[in-house]
């Protein structure tokens, strides 16, 4: 009887998780998210992205950047994944995330919080450039930009550390599944 009222995908858990990524712009965050959610989809689990420069474009409209606008984006963005996460939605988030207080503060109000540091040079970043906006804070145009005059924690204990300088997407994404997986928050 327990068999024929079974979901056919029990690979959902309840709470959701929330796969936090952090890093410098340019670092890769938001590639990564994509790429994740796709993996995810494929095995049939929902997910939301909440990424920075959407996020900002929306609910974050009122804020700029500094270290309490930053602050309250953040903390927005953690009520979200909360509230996801408790009807059992998955939330990829995409943030700077500057600040390791607040990034403490999100992981205490998370069930199951996976703190993913998108770890990338400073230089490649500057290298990479996509949106132009490096050249434009080193010249002043832009003030109190992540890592050129406003300041990034580096995290002290992300569950896990990706190195965009070297590997490729889908070894990033593969790490993150693994992790995922072997904290039994999905069947992969
Ligand atoms: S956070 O610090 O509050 O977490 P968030 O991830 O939402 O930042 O937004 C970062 C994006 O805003 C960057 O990817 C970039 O496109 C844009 N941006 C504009 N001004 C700045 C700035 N001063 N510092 C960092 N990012 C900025």
């Amino acid at each position: 009887m327990q068999d024929q009222i079974a979901p056919s995908n029990q690979s959902i858990t309840t709470p959701g998780f929330t796969c936090w990524l952090t890093g410098l712009s340019g670092a890769g965050k938001s590639t990564i998210a994509t790429a994740l959610a796709t993996s995810l989809n494929a095995i049939e689990l929902a997910c939301e992205i909440l990424d920075g420069d959407i996020i900002r474009q929306h609910l974050s409209s009122d804020l700029g950047f500094s270290a309490k606008d930053r602050e309250t984006n953040v903390l927005r963005v953690a009520y979200i994944c909360g509230l996801l996460n408790k009807h059992g939605i998955n939330v990829i988030v995409a943030l700077i995330s500057p600040c390791n207080e607040t990034r403490n503060r999100v992981r205490n109000s998370l069930n199951n919080f996976i703190e993913i540091y998108v770890n990338c040079s400073l230089e490649e970043c500057i290298k990479r450039d996509p949106k132009g906006l490096y050249q434009k804070a080193l010249s002043g145009e832009i003030k109190e930009f992540t890592g050129i005059s406003s300041p990034y924690d580096t995290p002290t204990h992300p569950e896990i550390t990706l190195n965009t300088n070297h590997e490729n997407i889908n070894q990033s994404v593969e790490k993150i599944l693994e992790y995922l997986s072997y904290s039994k928050l999905i069947k992969y």
